[in-house]
């Protein structure tokens, strides 16, 4: 069983995670942790992906699906996964639903975190991340320390107004697309409202699992 979150930049995907994973038992996978994570250890697939990251651009399709298709074959993976913020452009929709049906996986729904602008730029000015866990977090200064692991919290680079922008530019030109290609195949769309406390967002999102 395969769980797609979705949203715009900073619309919950990353805070909704783990707890979404936790309540259903299944790990997460999330394309920008494993991108960072590659940044940081400096390997070539960080060393590429980093300009696109910058700037707020899409990392391209054929890296991305490289991640998919390692991460998909794992044995942790294998009872179900949720996707977070895994697929963002339609090539991307059609190499997962490929690899899910050659391992025999089936995409179950995409919960949508539906969110407006200008509530996603007031958050992601205030956010900061941990340096190693990624927990993100709202009203904290950059320096301070992570609940979770005592790692450094900071602030990400395309979280500067220029990188949010054209992030949301993206969103609107090559993700949001991808929405209508899951209607067309069949694949439930779940609009989540993604306004309110994370835990009533949360019991939004297993409401509409459920249903
Ligand atoms: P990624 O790291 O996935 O960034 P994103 O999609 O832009 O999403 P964010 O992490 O900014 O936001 P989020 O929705 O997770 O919100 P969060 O929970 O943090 O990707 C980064 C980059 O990697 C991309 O731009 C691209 O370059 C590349 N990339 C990744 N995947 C790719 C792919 N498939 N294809 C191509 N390129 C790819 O919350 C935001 C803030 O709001 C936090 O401060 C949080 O504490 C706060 N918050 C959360 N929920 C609430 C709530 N209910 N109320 C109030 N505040 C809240």
């Amino acid at each position: 069983m395969i769980i797609l979150l979705f949203g715009k930049p900073g619309a919950g995907k990353g805070t909704q995670a783990p707890l979404l994973a936790a309540a259903l038992g299944v790990p997460t996978l999330a394309t920008g942790d494993e991108l960072r994570a590659a940044i940081r250890k400096g390997t070539p697939l960080g060393l590429e992906a980093k300009s696109y990251m910058d700037r707020g651009d899409l990392v391209p399709d054929a890296v991305i699906l490289g991640i998919i298709k390692a991460a998909l074959s794992e044995p942790r993976n294998a009872r179900g996964v949720l996707l977070d913020g895994v697929v963002r452009t339609v090539p991307q929709a059609e190499g997962l639903s490929a690899v899910a049906e050659e391992l025999g996986m089936k995409i179950k729904a995409v919960l949508v975190f539906d969110i407006d602008d200008e509530e996603i730029v007031r958050r992601l000015a205030d956010r900061v991340v941990c340096d190693t866990c990624q927990t993100p977090y709202t009203g904290r200064e950059p320096g301070t320390l992570c609940d979770k692991d005592g790692g450094v919290l900071v602030r990400r680079k395309d979280d500067e107004p220029e990188a949010i922008r054209n992030r949301l530019a993206v969103y609107q030109r090559q993700t949001a697309p991808v929405l209508d290609w899951y209607r067309q195949h069949g694949t439930r769309v779940a609009v989540i409202d993604a306004v309110g406390s994370v835990q009533d967002v949360s019991a939004r999102a297993l409401g509409a699992l459920a249903g």
